[in-house]
C-alpha cells in the first residue's frame, strides 16, 4: 500500500545555534548561558567549535540541498545579535544570519527561524534571566529587530523552542542553566516564558508580517503504569504538569485551574499581574510545533515529598524499546499526542518541528554511516502522521532532529542524531543511510507500507 502525503507538505531538518555554530567569539558574539555552563570545571565538553556551522554553512546548506530538504529549521543566537542581550546591535551576527537565510533561498530551501532555543546572552542570565520580567521585553527588542530584517525573507517563525525545558531543566533539576532548584522560581519563569512569546507574537502581527508564527513545545504523552486508580490520577497530574501547563497558556490563554490553584498554594507562584492573562489570550498562534521523542509511562509515587512533579515516578515498560540512553521509541504516541490536543483544543495546524533519536552511529570501514535504526525511527513516525492527516489532524510540515550531527545538550559528541555525519576531528561531513533514505521518500513524497 502506498501511503501518499500532500504535495505542499514541508519535509526538513533541524539544528539549533548553540549545538552547531561554534565560533564561540567570533565576529564580536557575546557570551551566552550555555558557554559559561560548559566552561565550569569537570564538564567534558563545549560547543566552542561543534560542528563549525557558523563557518561551513555553506557547504552544510549544498548537503541539505542534496538531500532534497525542502525546509530548513535553525535558531538565531541572540548574544550574536545582541551582544549584551539588548542595546548596541552586532552586525556582523546580523550579516552571519542574513549568509545563511540567502544561502537557503537560493538552494529552494524555506528557512523556518527560531528566535530563543535557549542560548541566553549571559548579559541577561546576570539581570536575572527569564525570571527578571525585564528580559520578557528585552526579548521583545530582539524580536523586533529580527522581524525588520528577515521580512518577506523568512515566512516561518518560532519564538521560543520547549519553554518545559527552560523550566525543568534550569529551574526544577538544576540541570541546565542557571542551574537552580526552586519551583517558585521555576513557575515565574515559566510564566515569564508566555509572556515574552505572547508579546513577540502581537508584535509580528501588528507589523504585518507575512508568514506564520508559532512556538515549539514538547508536550509529552502520559501513561499510566497499570489500571489502578493511584496510577491514572499520577498520569493525569503529569500531563497536567509536563504537557497541559505549556499548552493551555498558548491556545487557550489560560492555565489549567487545579493546578495554578495548588502552584500558588504551595509556591506562591506565579505572581500574574492585571492584563497579562488578557496579553496571553490575545496572541493567537498560528500554528503548534511540537518537538516528539517518545512517551512517558508513570506510576503513583508513594514517597512523594508533596512536590508538583514528585506524585509521580517513570516507570521502564517490560517490553518497551529503548535505546541505549533508555529512551522508548514509542512511534503511536505521536498520534495520540496530537489527537489528544485536538480534541481538548479544537482544530489548529501542527509542524513537528523536532523528531529524531540520539543513537551511537558505527562507521563501516568503507567510511559509511548504515543507522538502520534512525531510518526505522523516522520512517515509524512518518507513518504516524500519515495517520494523523487521514484523521484530520492537520499537520503542515516535519523537521528531522537533526540535520547533521551536533552537540547533545546531555550526552555531548557521543549521541548522534544527524541525517549527516560530522567527524568531529576533521570537522568532515557525509551523508548517512537515513539522509538517504529521507531524500528518495522526499522525492517521491510517499511510504510503500506493508506492514
Ligand atoms: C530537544 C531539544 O528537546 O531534545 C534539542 O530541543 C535537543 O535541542 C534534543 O538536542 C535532544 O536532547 P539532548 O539532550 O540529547 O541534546
Amino acid at each position: 500500500m502506498k501511503l501518499e502525503f500532500p504535495k505542499d507538505f514541508l519535509w526538513g531538518s533541524a539544528t539549533a545555534s548553540y549545538q552547531v555554530e561554534g565560533a564561540v567569539n567570533q565576529d564580536g558574539k557575546g557570551m551566552t548561558s550555555w558557554d559559561k555552563y560548559y566552561h565550569m570545571p569537570n564538564r567534558k565538553y563545549n560547543g566552542d567549535v561543534s560542528t563549525d556551522h557558523y563557518n561551513r554553512y555553506k557547504e552544510d546548506i549544498k548537503l541539505l540541498s542534496e538531500i532534497n530538504q525542502k525546509t530548513y529549521r535553525f535558531s538565531v543566537s541572540w548574544a550574536r545579535i545582541f551582544p549584551n542581550g539588548s542595546g548596541e546591535i552586532n552586525e556582523k551576527g546580523l550579516q552571519f544570519y542574513d549568509n545563511l537565510v540567502d544561502e537557503l533561498l537560493a538552494n529552494n530551501i524555506e528557512p523556518n527561524l527560531t528566535l530563543y532555543h535557549w542560548d541566553m546572552p549571559l548579559a541577561l542570565m546576570y539581570k536575572g534571566g527569564w525570571l527578571n520580567r525585564e528580559v520578557v521585553d528585552n526579548f521583545v527588542e530582539y524580536s523586533k529587530v529580527l522581524f525588520t530584517h528577515f521580512r518577506g525573507r523568512v515566512k516561518l517563525w518560532s519564538t521560543i523552542n520547549e519553554p518545559a525545558s527552560e523550566v525543568m531543566g534550569g529551574y526544577i533539576q538544576g540541570a541546565h542553566p542557571p542551574l537552580r532548584k526552586n519551583y517558585t522560581e521555576a513557575l515565574q519563569v515559566a510564566h515569564h516564558l508566555n509572556l515574552a512569546h505572547a508579546k513577540a507574537v502581537k508584535l509580528f502581527n501588528e507589523m504585518n508580517m507575512e508568514g506564520e508564527i508559532g512556538i515549539v513545545l514538547n508536550p509529552i504523552p502520559i501513561h499510566p503504569a497499570s489500571n489502578k486508580e493511584e496510577d491514572i490520577i499520577a498520569a493525569k497530574r503529569a500531563y497536567d504538569f509536563y504537557s497541559d501547563w505549556y499548552i493551555a497558556p498558548i491556545l487557550a490563554g489560560k492555565y489549567p485551574e487545579i493546578m495554578l490553584e495548588e502552584c500558588q498554594k504551595k509556591y506562591n507562584s506565579p505572581k500574574i499581574e492585571p492584563g497579562d492573562m488578557e496579553i496571553l489570550k490575545g496572541a493567537k498562534v498560528d500554528y503548534l510545533g511540537v518537538n516528539y521523542y517518545m512517551r512517558r509511562v508513570v506510576a503513583n509515587n508513594p514517597d512523594s515529598t508533596g512536590n508538583i512533579d514528585d506524585c509521580f515516578k517513570n516507570v521502564r515498560v517490560k517490553d518497551g524499546n529503548y535505546t541505549e540512553w533508555g529512551w522508548e521509541i514509542y512511534p503511536e504516541g505521536l498520534y495520540e499526542l496530537l489527537s489528544r490536543i485536538q480534541k481538548d483544543y479544537g482544530k489548529i495546524d501542527f509542524y513537528i518541528t523536532e523528531n529524531g533519536m540520539g543513537f551511537y552511529d558505527k562507521v563501516e570501514s568503507n567510511g559509511q554511516v548504515v543507522d538502520d535504526d534512525r531510518l526505522d525511527y523516522i520512517r515509524q513516525h512518518i507513518i504516524q502522521i500519515h495517520r494523523c492527516l487521514e484523521d484530520g489532524i492537520n499537520i503542515k510540515g516535519y523537521y528531522v532532529w537533526s540535520a547533521i550531527d551536533l552537540l547533545s545538550w546531555t550526552n555531548g559528541f557521543e549521541k548522534r542524531y544527524g541525517l549527516i555525519r560530522v567527524d568531529f576531528d576533521t570537522l568532515e561531513r557525509s551523508i548517512k543511510k537515513s539522509g538517504r533514505w529521507y531524500a528518495d521518500f522526499i522525492a517521491n513524497n510517499y511510504i510503500e507500507y506493508n506492514e
